[in-house]
């Protein structure tokens, strides 16, 4: 019995197949089902929906993973030709930008003659089917690839320092440690209506000086003792002034209405501190004024408070020819206009306005148009070139970042420089418990301000810039080394 076959069938060899014609058999169907089949895919689109309509393996079994989530959308989700529009084929810049027509550049690309486009690579640093990682690549070498050694990347006569991590612990380390920031400031030039402005980016180490032409020392206002305010003495806040808009990102304008004039009002009759000038242009105020006093004159002149059509014939009616001009210069300063000239002069050129403003006079003789304010513009964005958020910093005090209390005038510059921010963020790995940060937690790629990616593909102007990063990738064997995930290739092992 012990020689006996079995009659039921255990191995291979128990039947007329041999290993290799099962090898075949399964490699065929595997070829047949999972490539020959969805394949139809590629030869039209219907053919692709009634595929993935059908019990029958569609192009979706290539897929290697979900798509990212904010392309889970149907469009792209059912319609993978959407990216990859030929097969065998890397994805083009040219599918990405059929959505995507806005996309920038972030450096003028016609300056700077970094390498080829190859009008393939936004793939390069935004990852597909890789979920739940991020559809933006985090790691630094997105970015030092480049700035690590910019004289490398071909970039002509740059003045951005080479940069290749954030964090003082590696800095002992690295060629290329994160520079001291520089801030964008508006700087004026001239005076009044003749004024220009310009942005100028200056390093914090050279202690910069802004000029607004506004007047506010922080010191005087932050008093500990606390300071002169209506209701009695109070101690001001930084929130007395300034409070986050409603991204959370910045602080809403301060102004004088809203922040300064329930301590500073705007009157100029110490008989009537119920009256004010209106806040804003000079030549209005100076009609006001005109207006204020012509309005007394006649009430002395008639014994009765004027009506208000009165007052406006009074002002219309003015002094011509000789015999007025006589007449006028007789009333000279008891007269309502030469009045309110002299208030005004007080009023701008030494005290209300003249507290806050910048003043510019014209003594040529005019009425009208004599004082001019200097205009104000106060920098709001400090930091262009990276990102900052007040809300995820609300746990710290402000005074971590800027020395307000300490501030005698409107022109310091109160931001903080790169030790402040080292002292808890670190480099893309944590470090003694500090947050770890990439380029890209601070920094934006695309640029609003730069050429479009499609105008630089179609002009020819942008060179291939990614070209110089790919390769860097593949010489560091870095995980997303892209030649391999390059191509579809749908029967993997
Ligand atoms: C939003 C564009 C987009 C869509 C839609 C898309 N893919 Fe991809 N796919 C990519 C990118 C980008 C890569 C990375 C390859 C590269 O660098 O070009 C990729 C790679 C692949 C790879 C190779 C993966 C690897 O790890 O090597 C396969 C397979 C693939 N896609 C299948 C699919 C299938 C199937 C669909 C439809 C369900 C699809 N893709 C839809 C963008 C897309
Ligand atoms: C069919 C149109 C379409 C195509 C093609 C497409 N996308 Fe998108 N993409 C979208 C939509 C829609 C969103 C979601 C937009 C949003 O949330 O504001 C999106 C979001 C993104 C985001 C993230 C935006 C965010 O705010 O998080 C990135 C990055 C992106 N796409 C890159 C690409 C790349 C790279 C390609 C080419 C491989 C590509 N897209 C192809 C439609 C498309
Ligand atoms: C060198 C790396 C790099 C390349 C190349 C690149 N991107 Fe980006 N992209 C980023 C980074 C980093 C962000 C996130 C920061 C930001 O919003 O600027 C981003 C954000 C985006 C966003 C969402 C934010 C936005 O600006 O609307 C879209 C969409 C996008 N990229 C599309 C593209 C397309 C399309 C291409 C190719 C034409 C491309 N990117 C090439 C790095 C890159
Ligand atoms: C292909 C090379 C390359 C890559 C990759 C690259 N950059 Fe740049 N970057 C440049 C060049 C070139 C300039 C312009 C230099 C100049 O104008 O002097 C620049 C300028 C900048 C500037 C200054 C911008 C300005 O307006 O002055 C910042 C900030 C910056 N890059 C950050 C980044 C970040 C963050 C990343 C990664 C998401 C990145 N770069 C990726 C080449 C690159
Ligand atoms: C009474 C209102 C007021 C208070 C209170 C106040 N500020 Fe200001 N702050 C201003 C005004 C007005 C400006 C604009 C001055 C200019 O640059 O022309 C300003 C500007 C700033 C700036 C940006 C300008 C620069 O040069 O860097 C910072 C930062 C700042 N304040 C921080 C603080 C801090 C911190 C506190 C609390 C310690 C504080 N401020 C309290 C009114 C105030
Ligand atoms: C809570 C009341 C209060 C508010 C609000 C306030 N101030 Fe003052 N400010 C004062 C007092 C009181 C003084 C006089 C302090 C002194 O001379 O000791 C003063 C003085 C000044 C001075 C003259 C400083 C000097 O050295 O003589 C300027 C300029 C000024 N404030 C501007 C502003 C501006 C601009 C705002 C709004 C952004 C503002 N102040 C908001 C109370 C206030
Ligand atoms: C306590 C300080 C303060 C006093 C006093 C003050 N201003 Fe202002 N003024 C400001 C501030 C702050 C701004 C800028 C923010 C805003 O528009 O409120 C401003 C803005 C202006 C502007 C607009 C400037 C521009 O370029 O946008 C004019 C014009 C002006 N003031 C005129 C006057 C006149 C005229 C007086 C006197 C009657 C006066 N101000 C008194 C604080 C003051
Ligand atoms: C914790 C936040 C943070 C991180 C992380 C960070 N940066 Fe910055 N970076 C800044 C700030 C803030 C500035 C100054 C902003 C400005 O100039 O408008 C700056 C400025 C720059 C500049 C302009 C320097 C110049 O000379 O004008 C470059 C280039 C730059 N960063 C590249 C990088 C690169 C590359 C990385 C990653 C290796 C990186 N940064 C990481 C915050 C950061
Ligand atoms: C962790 C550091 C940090 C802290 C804490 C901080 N700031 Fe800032 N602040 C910054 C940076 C960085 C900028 C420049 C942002 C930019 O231009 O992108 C800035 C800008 C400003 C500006 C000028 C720009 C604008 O929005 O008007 C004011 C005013 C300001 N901060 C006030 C404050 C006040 C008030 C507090 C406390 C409630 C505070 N900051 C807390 C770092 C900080
Ligand atoms: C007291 C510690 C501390 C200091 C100082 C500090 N940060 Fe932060 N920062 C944090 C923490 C914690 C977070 C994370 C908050 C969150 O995610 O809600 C953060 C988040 C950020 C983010 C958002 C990044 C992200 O991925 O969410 C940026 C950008 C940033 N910080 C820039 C700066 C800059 C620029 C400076 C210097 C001017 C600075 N920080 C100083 C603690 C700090």
């Amino acid at each position: 019995m012990s020689d006996q076959k079995p009659d039921y069938k255990l191995s291979l060899e128990d039947t007329r197949l041999s290993k290799r014609w099962v090898s075949w058999i399964l490699f065929v169907a595997i070829l047949t089902l999972f490539l020959i089949v969805p394949m139809a895919s590629l030869v039209s689109d219907d053919a692709a929906d009634a595929l993935r309509g059908s019990p029958l393996p569609s192009d979706n079994s290539w897929s290697s993973g979900h798509l990212s989530k904010p392309h889970r959308i149907p469009e792209l989700n059912q319609n993978c030709q959407v990216c990859h529009v030929n097969a065998f084929e890397v994805v083009q810049d040219n599918s990405c930008l059929s959505c995507h027509d806005d996309t920038n550049h972030h450096f003028d690309t016609s300056m700077h003659d970094i390498t080829k486009l190859d009008g393939s690579r936004c793939a390069s640093c935004h990852i597909e089917h890789d979920e739940p990682s991020s559809i933006v690549r985090q790691d630094d070498k997105l970015c030092s690839s480049c700035h690590a050694d910019m004289d490398k990347t071909g970039a002509v006569s740059t003045e951005l320092a080479d940069v290749d991590s954030f964090g003082n612990e590696q800095r002992r380390k690295r060629n290329a440690p994160h520079p001291s920031f520089k801030v964008s400031m508006l700087v004026s030039e001239g005076k009044a209506d003749a004024m220009t402005w310009s942005m100028r980016r200056v390093a914090l180490a050279d202690k910069p000086l802004e000029k607004s032409n506004l007047i506010f020392p922080h010191n005087v206002h932050l008093d500990p003792e606390g300071i002169d305010a209506p209701e009695g003495n109070q101690v001001m806040q930084c929130n007395d002034c300034h409070v986050t808009d409603g991204a959370g990102q910045l602080m809403r304008p301060v102004t004088m209405e809203n922040n300064c004039r329930s301590c500073h009002t705007l009157v100029f009759d110490p008989d009537e501190p119920q009256r004010e000038v209106p806040h804003g242009d000079p030549d209005t105020v100076l009609l006001t004024l005109e207006e204020y006093y012509s309005r007394q004159f006649l009430r002395d002149s008639l014994g009765r408070n004027p009506t208000p059509q009165e007052v406006r014939d009074f002002i219309l009616r003015r002094p011509g020819g000789t015999v007025a001009r006589r007449a006028e210069q007789a009333l000279n300063l008891a007269s309502p206009w030469g009045k309110a000239n002299s208030v005004g002069k007080e009023i701008f050129e030494k005290t209300t306005c003249k507290t806050c403003h910048e003043i510019s006079i014209d003594d040529s003789g005019k009425y009208l148009s004599k004082w001019r304010v200097d205009p104000i513009r106060i920098t709001k964005k400090w930091m262009p070139k990276s990102e900052f958020d007040h809300y995820k910093h609300r746990a710290s005090d402000c005074s971590l970042c800027h020395d307000g209390a300490g501030s005698e005038q409107a022109s310091d510059v109160l931001m903080p420089d790169l030790p402040v921010c080292e002292s808890c963020h670190t480099g893309e790995r944590t470090h003694e418990n500090k947050t770890p940060s990439s380029c890209v937690s601070c920094h934006q790629f695309h640029s609003p301000e730069q050429n479009d990616w499609r105008q630089a593909l179609e002009s020819g102007s942008a060179r291939k810039i990614i070209e110089q990063i790919s390769l860097d990738w593949q010489q560091d064997d870095h995980h997303l080394a892209t030649d391999s995930r390059a191509v579809i290739a749908p029967l993997k092992p």
